[in-house]
């Protein structure tokens, strides 16, 4: 095949999908490192509408923006439904996720099963640094409402917002 559409087609694509409520330093390590094994990283923050998150939508996307800026090939986008749709729609054939631990490993394996059979989406599990092996959006927000310190663990415009919006409360 000839011209710009094959070409495009040729470009390596991948995902990394999550809540990011807020990001964390774990997540943009798997971010980053996928970053340099693709032309283009999508992070896809997954709308769910059963779960009330700290920081909307908007927020969390313009938060990823600011601290993925740097890697210059990260597209942030939100996306409410199937992961596989969102990958379906980019033209993405693989889904990166950091596995930080085996309690990881069952649901994340059921999941990329379950892509790889709805859409032929390949899911590649990249070991999360061992320094982040125990950090959660969850945990990085329950902490910093009770005034433990996070700085090491968040980048420093996510503590900043995370300081904001706990304040305000
Ligand atoms: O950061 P999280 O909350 O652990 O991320 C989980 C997420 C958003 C990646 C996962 O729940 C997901 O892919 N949701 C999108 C809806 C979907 O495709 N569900 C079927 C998964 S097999």
């Amino acid at each position: 095949m000839n011209g710009p559409e094959s070409e495009e087609s040729q470009l390596r694509r991948a995902v990394c999908p999550g809540s990011f409520d807020p990001i964390t330093n774990g997540h943009l390590d798997i971010i980053a490192r996928a970053s340099r094994l693709y032309d283009t990283v999508y992070v896809a923050v997954m709308i769910n509408q059963s779960k009330q998150g700290l920081f909307s939508v908007e927020e969390r996307i313009s938060l990823i923006q600011e601290v993925t800026a740097e890697f210059g090939n990260v597209q942030v986008e939100a996306f409410h439904g199937l992961l596989v749709d969102f990958c379906k729609q980019r033209d993405i054939p693989a889904i990166v996720k950091g596995l930080r631990a085996v309690s990881d490993f069952d649901y994340e394996l059921q999941m990329a099963q379950m892509n790889i059979g709805l859409s032929g989406v390949e899911t590649l599990f990249v070991p999360t640094n061992p320094t982040y092996s125990f950090l959660s959006s969850s945990l990085v927000k329950e902490v910093a409402q009770w005034g433990g310190d996070i700085s090491h663990l968040v980048p420093p415009a996510i503590l900043a917002a995370l300081n904001d919006r706990l304040g305000q409360r």
